[in-house]
Order: structure tokens, then sequence, then C-alpha cells
């Protein structure tokens, strides 16, 4: 379904090239839901901007390739890529349920995308607005409401709403529970495992919170520093994990805002502006040895479908 290939990105800023994603590869298949982690500044965003073809302009797809059920992304014209992301792919954006228009009612908003893509218009696109605003929780009294009448949770129902609306195939939801209460969140991954399976959604499910991912993801791919760690079914990467970011992520526990871990991996994350040459993981990692330095990302760790890329998985 989706295929990431060799993928490379890079960002200019002012202090110079960011890279934020380094030769990255991903298969997605149709009806799973891929769960994507790291912690910030791994790339994760970047990867999703990337499948919907909306990077920022400072950013550069310097090689490789995302194809979409055998279509390369990167060869359609602006008008087709526009097409396609209203009929097959969507993205609730990170933080989106913050920056919702303070001056549009929720069903408004939640009816613009099929406005936008020549769905539907007038009464008949706030007809649609109110059937999913229905099917993801959201009684009729809040339809006519502001965003800032609405709690967290109502807000993020609304933007997925919002991402549904049009019917895509493929969903990728950037950390769509973080910021939100612990029950809250869990009510956040019910709903969209429910629509996933109703609908047959092919999703990516971006977050920093492992243990979260493992709720609801088929597979998990473990990113650090812009490039794939390790990646394997969810009950490979939860019973056996081969790599000691993962074992660290996994013993992590977020914090109460939920946007930062508190414990497990001690050290800052490598900086995408001055990635170190070797192992990017290795001045954290417990078991870090001197071939470390020259690794050069063979695969260090292959069983069917699950991959990890360390030449010390034994350790783990
Ligand atoms: N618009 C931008 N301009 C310059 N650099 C950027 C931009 N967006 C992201 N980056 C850099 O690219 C790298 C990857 O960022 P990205 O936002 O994809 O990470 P992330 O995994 O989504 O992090 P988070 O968990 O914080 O959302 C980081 O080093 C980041 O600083
Ligand atoms: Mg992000």
């Amino acid at each position: 379904m989706i295929s990431v290939n060799k993928l490379n990105v890079s960002y200019k800023t002012d202090s110079g090239v960011a890279r934020a994603i380094t030769d990255l590869d991903m298969d997605v298949h149709e009806g799973e839901t891929m769960g994507l982690v790291g912690e910030s500044g791994s790339g994760k965003s970047t990867l999703g901007l990337a499948m919907m073809r909306i990077l920022p302009k400072n950013a550069q797809i310097l090689s490789g390739s995302i194809q979409v059920d055998g279509t390369d992304l990167m060869s359609l014209s602006t008008g087709k890529m526009r097409r396609l992301r209203g009929e097959t792919i969507s993205m609730v954006f990170q933080g989106a349920m913050n920056s919702l228009n303070p001056l549009m009612t929720i069903e408004r908003q939640v009816s613009e995308p099929l406005i936008i893509h020549n769905m539907a218009q007038g009464e008949d696109a706030l007809e649609r607005g109110r059937e999913v605003l229905r099917k993801v929780g959201l009684k009729s009294a809040v339809w006519k409401q502001y965003p800032h009448q609405l709690s967290g949770g109502m807000k993020q129902r609304a933007v997925i709403a919002m991402a549904i609306i049009t019917n895509p195939k493929i969903l990728i939801a950037d950390e769509p529970t973080t910021g939100l209460d612990v029950v809250t969140q869990m009510a956040i991954v019910k709903l969209l495992k429910d629509t996933q399976r109703e609908r047959n959604i092919t999703m990516i499910f971006i977050s920093h919170d492992l243990p979260i991912v493992t709720k609801i993801a088929d597979r998990i791919s473990i990113m650090y520093g812009g490039r794939l760690m390790e990646s394997g079914t969810t009950s490979e990467i939860v019973r056996s994990p081969r790599h000691p970011y993962t074992t660290k992520l996994l013993a992590s526990v977020p914090d109460v805002r939920g946007d930062h871990l508190i414990s497990g991996i001690p050290g800052e994350p490598v900086s995408a502006l001055r990635l170190p040459a070797g192992c990017l993981f290795r001045e954290r990692c417990e078991n870090a040895l001197k071939e470390c330095s020259s690794y050069n990302y063979e695969i260090g760790y292959q069983e069917k479908d699950h991959v990890a890329f360390c030449i010390n998985t034994g350790a783990v």
C-alpha cells in the first residue's frame, strides 16, 4: 500500500542543513496500523508531511521514493497530488486541535475539506459534517459551538472527523493523543482503532509514546535521528526488542502532560544539524562497542519482518 524507499529529507536552516530523514525504508500494508515511534526530532512528522507531499519550503527530498499503491508520489502533478490528498490520504496534524479556527463553528470546520476538495457544498456538506461528528462521538449540542467551548478530547474528535470526512484509504495521525489526560488518550485510541477497522483504513499512528502505540499498532517502526532503528510486529517489539533504543523506550513513561519522556533514556537526542558518524544512538547506549563508531547501518538482526539496525543486538 505504502512503500518508502531509501528516503532522504533535509531542511535548510540558518544554522546549516538539518538531516531530518536518512535512508529510510518502510512498508505499510493495506488495512494495517503502523506505529511510528521516536523521541522529539526523530523525523516522524517530516515523514508524515513527505507522504502528504506538503513539506515546508525549506525542506528538500534529496533522494528516495514514496509509493502509494505503486504510484510514485514525487512523479504526480500538483493537481493529481491534491486529488490524492482528498480521496486517498489524509492527516491529523500534530497539534491540530489547538489550531482550529476560533471563529468557525465545529460543524462548519469539519465540513470544510469537502468544500475544498469539491466533494460537496452548502447544506449538503454541513449535513455530512454532522454525520461524521456523530460517528466520532460528538453530540448535536456541540455542532454549532466554537472550538473554545470544547474540551481537548472533544476537539481531538473534531479534528479526526475532519480528517476522515473525505473517506480516505490512508490516515496519518500525528501525535493524536499528545497533551490529553490518560483517560482521554485511551478514548482517542479506541476511536481511531474503531474507525480504522470499520473503514478498513491503512493507518500510520505517530507518537513519542511507545506504550500507547502498542495498544493500537499491528506493526511498529522505531526512529531515532531520522533513521529507522527497529521495526517489527507489535508483539515482537514488545516481547523481544532487538535494539537498545527500543528497550529504553519500552521502559520509559511519558510525563503527566504527555509530551515528553521522564525516565529511561539519559542524555539528549542527536541533533539533525550535526549527526555523528557510526550508530546515532551509541553515545547514549549502555551496550555500545568500539565498532559502533564505524557502524554503517547494515542490518544487524533480521527474522522475517523483524529488523534491527544494531551490531550488538544479542546484548539487549
Ligand atoms: N520547518 C523546519 N525547518 C527546519 N528544520 C526542521 C523543520 N521541521 C523539522 N525540522 C527538523 O527536522 C528534524 C525532524 O523533525 P520532525 O518534526 O520531523 O521530528 P518529530 O519526530 O516529528 O519530533 P516531535 O516529536 O517533536 O514532533 C528535527 O531536527 C527538526 O528540528
Ligand atoms: Mg512531530
